[in-house]
């Protein structure tokens, strides 16, 4: 059906006839800037502790070749950013005498083990330390630095549990309080500080940052009822640990390596945690982290010009949702490219239960099952919107762009909600808006249950100032222009 409607579309273009049906114009306006793009990501955690060995699965997240997994051909999606979770779980009793307490609800799969044992040593060398902990998810993490992923966070989900009040890394009993004990603020920054240090000099990985905090703000981590390792801290912890991070990391030599905070649940929390920080404590941060858990809600616009004022960076540095039909994810990220100009985006788990997983999976069982439609749909914009770009205007609200200086190559990535209609995408803004006649490459995705998935088409052309593509209801294409000149 939309093989048919390509054909269309190509003989109407040679003919430069203009469609008689409805269709809008989307001005791409290159004069705006909204800084590089920096990667798309994903968390390692819970699917690299379960899957972290199947190099197959390496290939198809961080390079853009094409994979074979249970029978189905993937578009690898070159994601280059990682975060990987430094466990706070561990099974040997602390110098006390006592053990870890274990929420009777978390899975096995999402209990990550801590490097760090007890407090009696710092000394990373010491028997304090185990680094053969964790093998899975940290092979993940060389497999993905090993094929060019070449940003690495470091984030925390809970301090190791023999730092926290209640030894439970799920969170403090009520979920409202801290669970850091007041007296291990330093020792929660030595230990992550010890991973950066320790994956430098053993592993090859240099961090790009480190995350003390995961979703700070909540009230939601509460131990006894847990199912995975979380921990609230008040903005006036965080205060502290942010400046104790970022001497521990410098006192190691890091001092590249930046600090990310505070990795809050909502654009809206990103706002007000941001804002209370100490002034010491804002000036220690490199980057806003921020998850995009508040979808269509909150203030995206607000968040980016705090944090640009301030000079930092901002990354969406996690998002997930169970809609396997990708609309959820397209009309959220769009969301985040018009009005939050992140300069990366971070799915959380890209093999999860279905509607979550870009490819569905069991941790637990360890079985692999099929990729969604919303595979295939972050495919149109990470196999496009690539490192070094620099983020300009799409000009209306179904629409993002991207642009290439080197290549001289101009991405559009464009969704249609409505019904069937030709979308024209006007190049008249740019000093060379390509080469009248010449292809430009598109792929689509149908947005559902089932259709077409990263399917490519050679039937669009230039036509003076413009081009033109006919959109079934609910498809997302991608675009790319050669001999653009902005
Ligand atoms: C396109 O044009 C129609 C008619 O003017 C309008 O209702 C619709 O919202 C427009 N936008 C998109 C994205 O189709
Ligand atoms: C750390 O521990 C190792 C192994 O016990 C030891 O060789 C080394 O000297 C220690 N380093 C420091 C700074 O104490
Ligand atoms: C489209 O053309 C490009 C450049 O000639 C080529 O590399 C690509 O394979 C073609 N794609 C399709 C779907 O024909």
């Amino acid at each position: 059906m939309m093989h048919f409607r390509g054909l269309l579309t190509l003989v109407m273009s040679l003919l430069a006839v203009r469609p008689v049906v409805a269709d809008n114009t989307t001005i791409i306006n290159p004069s705006a800037n909204f800084g590089t793009w920096e990667g798309w990501g994903t968390s390692l955690a819970w699917w690299a502790k379960a899957f972290g060995t199947q190099t197959a699965l390496a290939d198809i997240f961080f390079t853009r070749n094409t994979v074979t997994l249970n029978g189905h051909v993937l578009p690898g999606l070159g994601l280059s950013v990682i975060r990987y979770n430094a466990g706070a779980s561990s099974t040997n009793k602390d110098p006390d005498g006592d053990s870890m307490v274990v929420s009777p609800d978390i899975k096995p799969s999402r209990q990550i083990d801590a490097y760090w044992l007890d407090w009696t040593n710092t000394n990373a060398s010491s028997s304090s330390w185990s680094w053969t902990a964790d093998a899975n998810q940290r092979n993940m993490m060389q497999l993905a630095v090993a094929r060019g992923a070449n940003l690495v966070e470091l984030f925390s989900n809970s301090p190791v549990w023999w730092m926290c009040y209640n030894l439970n890394p799920s969170g403090s009993t009520s979920g409202a309080t801290d669970n850091l004990e007041s007296w291990n603020y330093d020792q929660h920054a030595v230990y992550l500080a010890t991973i950066a240090s320790w994956a430098a000099t053993h592993w090859g990985v240099t961090f790009t940052s480190v995350e003390a905090f995961n979703e700070p703000s909540a009230t939601y981590w509460v131990g006894p009822t847990g199912t995975q390792e979380g921990c609230h801290f008040d903005v006036s912890t965080m205060s502290s640990v942010i400046p104790l991070l970022r001497s521990e990391l410098t006192a190691r030599g890091l001092t590249n390596t930046i600090v990310a905070a505070s990795d809050e649940e909502t654009y809206d929390l990103a706002v007000s945690t941001f804002g209370a920080l100490t002034t010491t404590a804002r000036g220690d941060i490199g980057r806003v982290n921020v998850h995009g858990y508040q979808y269509g809600g909150g203030r995206r616009d607000t968040l980016f010009a705090d944090v640009s004022a301030a000079g930092k960076k901002l990354w969406n540095s996690e998002y997930g949702e169970g809609d396997g039909t990708g609309a959820q994810l397209v009309s959220n990220l769009i969301l985040d490219f018009v009005w939050l100009h992140p300069t990366a985006w971070v799915y959380w788990q890209v093999l999860d239960v279905s509607g979550w997983g870009l490819i569905t999976a069991d941790n637990d069982a360890g079985t692999i099952g099929a990729p969604s439609q919303k595979y295939f749909v972050l495919a149109q914009f990470a196999r496009h919107i690539r490192p070094g770009m620099r983020l300009i205007d799409g000009g209306s609200d179904y629409t993002v762009s991207a642009y290439d200086a080197s290549a001289k190559k101009l991405v559009i990535v464009a969704v249609n909600w409505n019904a069937a209609q030709i979308l024209n995408f006007d190049l008249s803004k740019f000093t060379t808006p390509g080469v009248n006649g010449a292809l430009v490459q598109r792929w689509a995705t149908q947005i559902g249950t089932s259709g077409m998935q990263y399917t490519a088409f050679n039937d669009t052309f230039i036509s003076g100032t413009k081009f033109w593509s006919n959109f079934a209801q609910n498809v997302i294409m991608t675009f790319e222009v050669s001999n653009v000149v902005i």
